[in-house]
């Protein structure tokens, strides 16, 4: 089953799991059970890496698909714990760092214990109205745990290279809105998982289907790098998140991808120039089933497609993306909708893939 009630549900599940890059086992230990329990595909592990891969067989057909969707999000990693138990950190991925000060943080200590923050920095009545101008930096900045000394931090397993992330709860606005954070890219996570329902629900496919729920895409990809290496796919697409940034301030021109507009298709970012074959059959498969799709302007941002499509001999490739307002801040915000057909886009793809 598939419907808008469905994809909530897991949205909501998978965005609320702790992730950070390099410490990704709460996601994707939640993925792996989920599909052995629903029994959809012919073989699921996890790699050396953390990698969730996955191996649906063909029937008859020639090409090896893979669809990638990364499991990590961006957060940070505690440098240094003072005396008095505040936390110094470094970002892990990309953070707009203007937004960082005041925000609640969850740190997640092993095994697996969740503990409340709050990032601080040096008060405003004690700064000057020239330091106030400025960008307060992350260095200049802690994570107040409410805790009285170094040794009550270690007690609680806080300790140097512990990993956290914003606080950000999953919410529902109006016109099927959902907020919550890490929706890059557990978007694209609930959609592989729920083409593996389809593909286990209906009529088989020709092609060999392979599923990599990838680690580490926010420092550069990495878990794509072996996992394209091992699953050695002839054809794939990462579906991810892209910036919707269809809100007051931005000219038109600047507008990456709309809400509400269906998939967006690159046709190419820093880290590849899609392949227009596996476009063309994207597009033509979208007008086919009427599809909403739009196709992402040109030149932002990079994904997991530009690790895979220079993997082994070269790989056609291309990246599918829900748009989201607000990636990479402590809450986003998307339609689901737009995951709806972004998992009719990618399931009518794969049943017909045919001449790339
Ligand atoms: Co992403």
């Amino acid at each position: 089953m598939m419907n808008i009630e469905s994809i909530k549900v897991l949205q909501k599940e998978l965005s609320s799991l702790i992730g950070v890059s390099g410490y990704e086992d709460d996601v994707s230990d939640f993925i792996l059970k989920k599909i052995e329990k629903e029994n959809l595909v012919d073989k699921a592990w996890k790699d050396n890496l953390g990698n969730i891969l996955a191996v649906k067989e063909g029937t008859n057909g020639n090409n090896r698909i893979l669809l990638d969707a990364h499991t990590d999000e961006i957060g940070f990693m505690i440098s240094h714990i003072e005396n008095k138990g505040f936390l110094r950190f470094v970002p892990i991925g990309g953070w707009d760092t203007r937004i960082l000060l005041g925000q609640s943080v969850v740190i997640r200590s092993e095994p697996g214990k969740i503990h409340r923050g709050i990032i601080g920095s040096k008060p405003p009545h004690l700064t000057s109205l020239n330091e106030r101008k400025k960008i307060v930096e992350i260095s200049d900045m802690y994570i107040d745990v409410g805790m009285d000394s170094k040794e009550e931090v270690v007690k609680n397993n806080i300790v140097i290279g512990t990993t956290g992330t914003l606080f950000s709860p999953f919410a529902e606005f109006p016109n099927n809105m959902v907020r919550g954070k890490a929706f890059d890219d557990r978007t694209g996570c609930n959609v592989l998982l729920h083409i593996m329902k389809l593909l286990k629900e209906g009529a088989p496919v020709k092609d060999t289907l392979l599923f990599n729920f990838a680690v580490q895409e926010e420092i550069g990809g990495r878990g794509a790098i072996t996992g394209a290496f091992n699953l050695k796919p002839t054809v794939a697409i990462a579906i991810e998140n892209t910036t919707a940034a269809d809100v007051p301030g931005i000219k038109e021109a600047e507008v990456p991808a709309y809400i509400g507009k269906g998939p967006a298709i690159t046709v190419a970012d820093k880290s590849i120039i899609c392949s227009s074959k596996v476009n063309e059959r994207l597009v033509k498969n979208a007008e086919l089933d009427k599809i909403p799709y739009q196709i992402k302007k040109p030149m932002y941002g990079g994904t997991d497609a530009g690790k895979i499509h220079i993997s082994r001999e070269g790989v056609p490739s291309s990246v599918v993306s829900v748009p989201c307002r607000y990636i990479h801040s402590p809450t986003s915000l998307l339609k689901l909708e737009d995951i709806l057909n972004t998992i009719r886009l990618i399931d009518a793809f794969i049943r017909n893939s045919a001449n790339i």
